[in-house]
């Protein structure tokens, strides 16, 4: 790729989605771009940047998005956040609360608003309480693979086996079975796309917690802070706000009050 066609791709990506690429990551982009183009038989990156831009489902973007930015996640990603959660929903069901509010602002493919779903509902035990887990990101693709909630004997491997048995439908054996989320999970779970670059957001909230993790470390600062701030309107007073572990809020002006690694209060 060419300095001055990398250029148009760096540009493109951050007006779109708020990814901001260092202008040293050309050897990179080439490559995940080349992939993506290797898959469309398409070998000239001009040529693939034009499909992108003229493509009127903005489908094209998604899939460049989805090779720029990656959608790893895993169940139960730094678990010491669904710790705080469960002793936090325990708490406040115990003060007499019946109504909880969760957003996961870049769920990616699913593991995580199902294992804030499967957390919050072992935590509540037998107490009959509304429970809506808000799951939103930028990427349709990831968005499909969240609603149909399927995933390998791999992918289910950090996934405790009695929440495997409670919470997900198992087909096959070994190494080729498939876990698909149940009900209980399906049901308390709703996907929306999202782009976190563009604020003000439609939702209302107030949430209990907001789970916004690993998706920071794509933003510039400009960017981060706008997004802060919408968390924090959406946050309800009393309600966290949880980062990944690489994504400390210092330097950036947040009203949030840190109270443990990662982990933030709306007081
Ligand atoms: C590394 S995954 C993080 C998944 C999950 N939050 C976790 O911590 O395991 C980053 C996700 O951010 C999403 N993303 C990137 N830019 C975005 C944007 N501008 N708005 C919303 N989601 C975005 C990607 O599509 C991807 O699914």
């Amino acid at each position: 790729m060419d300095s001055a066609t990398f250029d148009k791709f760096r540009s493109l990506v951050y007006e779109k989605s708020g990814i901001a690429i260092k202008p040293d990551k050309i050897a990179l982009v080439t490559a995940r771009v080349g992939k993506r183009m290797r898959a469309l038989a398409i070998d000239d990156f001009k040529l693939y940047l034009d499909r992108v831009l003229n493509d009127p489902t903005g489908g094209e973007l998604v899939m460049l998005l989805d090779s720029i930015s990656t959608n790893v996640t895993d169940f139960f990603r730094e678990n010491h956040h669904f710790t705080f959660l469960a002793e936090k929903v325990r708490e406040w069901t115990d003060s007499g609360t019946g109504r909880f509010r969760f957003w996961s602002a870049a769920s990616s493919t699913g593991e995580e608003p199902y294992s804030i779903a499967m957390t919050v509902l072992s935590a509540l035990g037998n107490v009959p309480s509304d429970v809506k887990i808000l799951a939103t990101d930028i990427s349709t693709r990831v968005l499909g693979v969240c609603s149909k909630g399927v995933y390998s004997a791999r992918q289910i491997e950090p996934v405790p086996p009695e929440y495997r048995q409670r919470f997900f439908i198992k087909t096959g054996t070994g190494e080729a079975a498939h876990y698909e989320a149940g009900s209980a999970l399906k049901r308390i779970t709703q996907f929306a796309r999202l782009n976190l670059s563009e604020v003000p957001f439609p939702m209302k909230g107030p949430f209990d917690v907001v789970f916004c993790r690993n998706v920071m470390i794509y933003f510039d600062t400009i960017v981060r802070k706008k997004l802060l701030e919408e968390c924090y309107r959406l946050c309800r007073k009393g309600g966290y706000l949880f980062v990944g572990h690489a994504e400390t809020l210092t330097g950036i002006l947040s009203a949030f009050k840190p109270v443990a690694p990662s982990i933030y209060v709306k007081d």
